[in-house]
């Protein structure tokens, strides 16, 4: 079996209903759930069942495409104003991976000139389909543009899940490592555990202990010794949300991993697919930053670590400013030397 085939699809189209897995269970369970309503879709993305940007979009897209498969419109302009209401209802599950708006914009575009309600059903659930499978293609390419950056017996830091679960496949941040192994090129992997939620510790360890890729956990805190002792030779993080002048979104706990990967010196990617680019907004400071609630913090596994009345700040994501950032990895190339003019070039 290839490597990649061990770990499983996160998402699923059933034509009737999505079957996602359930990645707060995971390790400990390997469980899927179905989701038959917009409902589930929406729940199921604010409480992490499904979580990692690119199929945060994916499984957007394919709730959008479900939900309007049921319309009962009479015309197209009917079809149209429902659709966007369920657009709206879908995008305002998580304000900050940007692939999770442009996917839903993806799909609204996608019947603009369409006459047919049919045509239109039909049509959602094409390009929700192509979304999927071009994000594999897309990861693929991130992992082989990220892999010529790596060199035998290199040891890389990476947070939270920026791999095959969190994508149609391969990952992004995670992408070189499982074509490394696919070549036998040996790569040591660390990941930093991600507090509050464990994305890290959980989720990276799980789907790269499965494809038999070497890595060790260790937690957040023991990063800037971790990279001393170990000579890491370079950190990766994946991102959420890319503004105009490359300052990058991504989980909490990645800004203090470039300031440390600018004190030894070592280099520090992101690696992110066009669709995690914003070139709307002018910079990092743009980009809204989701809260969110206190338990996340005060609760390790359901079970209280501190007073639950303490006062919590528990912002999911932080930015990264342009200047820290060595090389950003895309399915197009690597990015790496004025992110402004680059970027505008990609999008022009
Ligand atoms: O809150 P999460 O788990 O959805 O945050 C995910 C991340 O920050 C990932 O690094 C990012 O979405 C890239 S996933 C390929």
């Amino acid at each position: 079996m290839p490597i990649t085939e061990t770990v499983p699809h996160s998402v699923e189209w059933n034509e009737t209903y999505i079957t996602v897995l359930d990645q707060r269970k995971l390790p400990l369970e390997t469980i899927f759930v179905e989701l038959h309503s917009i409902k589930d879709v929406w729940d199921a993305i604010v409480t992490l069942k499904v979580r990692g940007a690119p199929v945060i979009g994916i499984t957007a897209a394919y709730g959008l495409a479900l939900a309007a498969s049921r319309y009962e419109a009479e015309s197209i302009e009917e079809f149209q104003q429902l659709l966007e209401k369920d657009r709206e209802y879908l995008a305002s599950s998580r304000p900050t991976a940007v692939n999770l708006f442009w996917a839903l914009n993806r799909l609204s575009t996608s019947v603009k000139g369409v006459t047919s309600v049919n045509e239109a059903k039909t049509t959602l659930i094409h390009e929700a389909i192509c979304i999927q499978v071009e994000d594999e293609d897309t990861c693929r390419q991130i992992g082989e543009h990220g892999l010529s950056l790596f060199s035998s017996g290199d040891k890389v830091l990476t947070i939270c899940n920026a791999g095959s679960i969190a994508t149609a496949r391969y990952g992004t941040a995670l992408a070189p490592f499982y074509l490394a192994k696919e070549r036998n090129i040996p790569l040591k992997v660390f990941a930093s555990e991600t507090r509050p939620v464990l994305q890290g510790a959980r989720l990276t360890t799980w789907e790269l202990l499965q494809a038999g890729i070497d890595v060790t956990l260790i937690t957040d805190n023991m990063a800037a010794h971790t990279i001393k002792a170990k000579e890491i030779s370079a950190i990766i993080a994946g991102a959420d949300r890319i503004a105009a002048n490359g300052d990058t979104a991504n989980k909490i706990g990645t800004f203090g991993l470039a300031v440390l990967a600018k004190h030894f010196d070592i280099p520090f990617y992101v690696a992110a697919p066009l669709s995690t680019f914003d070139p709307s907004l002018p910079n990092g400071e743009a980009i809204p930053i989701e809260e969110r609630k206190a338990e996340e913090v005060t609760r390790l596994n359901g079970i209280q670590i501190a007073p639950p009345d303490v006062h919590v700040f528990n912002p999911a994501f932080d930015v990264t400013p342009n200047e820290l950032i060595t090389a950003i990895i895309t399915e197009k190339g690597i990015l790496r030397e004025n992110y402004s003019e680059e970027i505008q070039q990609l999008f022009r």
